[in-house]
C-alpha cells in the first residue's frame, strides 16, 4: 500500500528522527532502555543552562557524541531516500538529527530543524570549527570564548528559516512520511498535523508507538527503518 501512495503522491515530505540514524551505529534518545535520555536528563545536560553551569560534563557529554558521529557514517535507509529525490518520489526531508547523514547519503533539498554537530562555534563571538575541536579536546575559542556544537540545545529558538521551509513543505504534501521519531519534540511534531491539516495522508513508521499515531492513516511499528525501506524500493 505505501509503494502504491509514494507513487501515486505528487509531494511527498519525510521527517525523520534519531532512529533513521540507529542503523549507522548513533544513540537514540527515548528508545526504551537505551536512548540517551533514558540515563540523563536532557535539561540537565543539552542545555545552554548546561554550557554555562555545568560545563565540563557538557563539553565530555557532546565530546562523546562527536567522537561517534566521527565514527559512523549513513546506512541504506539515507541512500534510498536520496534514490527517491532524484526519482521524484520525495520532494523533501525535514530533519531533526544533526548528522548530516542524509546529506552524505546524496538528499539535496534538507531542512535540518536542530542544527549540525559536524561543526562547534564560540558561545561569545561566534566564530565556526569543524567538530574536530571537541575530539580533540579544545573547546575553547581563540577569543577566549566557550566552543559548543552547533546543535539547537534545549532553551534555544531554532532556525527560523528552517522553521519557515519546514511548514511550506509539510502544508504543500499530499504524503508526509515520518521516519524514525518518537514525535515528542515541538516544533517538529507539528509538522505531521500541518500536512495532515492540509489534507496530505500520514505514514508513521518507527519501531515504538509515538505521540501522533491515533492522526496516522498508516502506522508501522516493530519494524526497522532501513528494511521497511529496502522493501519498499523493490
Ligand atoms: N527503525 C525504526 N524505528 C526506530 C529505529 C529503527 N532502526 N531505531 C529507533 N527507532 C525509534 C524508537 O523507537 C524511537 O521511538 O525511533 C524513535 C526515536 O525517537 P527519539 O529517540 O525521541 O528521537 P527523536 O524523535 O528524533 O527526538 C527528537 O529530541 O532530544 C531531542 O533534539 C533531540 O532531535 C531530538 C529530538
Amino acid at each position: 500500500m505505501l509503494s502504491q501512495w509514494l507513487k501515486e503522491s505528487n509531494y511527498t515530505v519525510v521527517l525523520t528522527g534519531a532512529g533513521m540514524s540507529t542503523e549507522s551505529g548513533l544513540p537514540d534518545f527515548r528508545s526504551s532502555g537505551k536512548g540517551l535520555w533514558t540515563k540523563k536528563d536532557p535539561s540537565q545536560i543539552a542545555s545552554t543552562e548546561a554550557l554555562n553551569q555545568n560545563v565540563e560534563e557538557f563539553f565530555q557529554f557532546y565530546r562523546q557524541r562527536v567522537l561517534g558521529l566521527n565514527e559512523a557514517k549513513y546506512h541504506q535507509g539515507h541512500a534510498i531516500l536520496a534514490k527517491w529525490e532524484k526519482e521524484g518520489l520525495v520532494r523533501s526531508i525535514i530533519t531533526q538529527n544533526i548528522d548530516g547523514f542524509h546529506t552524505d547519503a546524496g538528499s539535496e533539498n534538507v531542512i535540518e530543524l536542530h542544527g549540525t554537530m559536524k561543526k562547534v562555534h564560540c558561545q561569545s563571538c561566534d566564530r565556526e570549527y569543524g567538530n574536530e575541536k571537541y575530539a580533540n579536546e579544545q573547546f575553547i575559542c581563540e577569543c577566549g570564548g566557550k566552543l559548543r556544537p552547533s546543535v539547537v540545545l534545549f532553551g534555544e529558538m531554532l532556525p527560523e528559516e528552517a522553521l519557515v521551509q519546514a511548514a511550506e513543505e509539510s502544508e504543500k504534501a499530499d504524503l508526509f512520511l515520518v521516519l524514525g521519531s518518537s514525535l515528542s519534540v515541538t516544533p517538529a511534531n507539528q509538522f505531521p498535523l500541518i500536512a495532515k491539516q492540509n489534507g496530505a495522508k500520514l505514514v508513521i513508521i518507527n519501531m515504538e508507538p509515538t505521540e501522533l499515531d491515533l492522526y496516522a492513516d498508516l502506522v508501522i511499528h516493530d519494524r526497522k527503518i532501513g528494511e521497511v525501506l529496502k522493501e519498499i524500493d523493490r
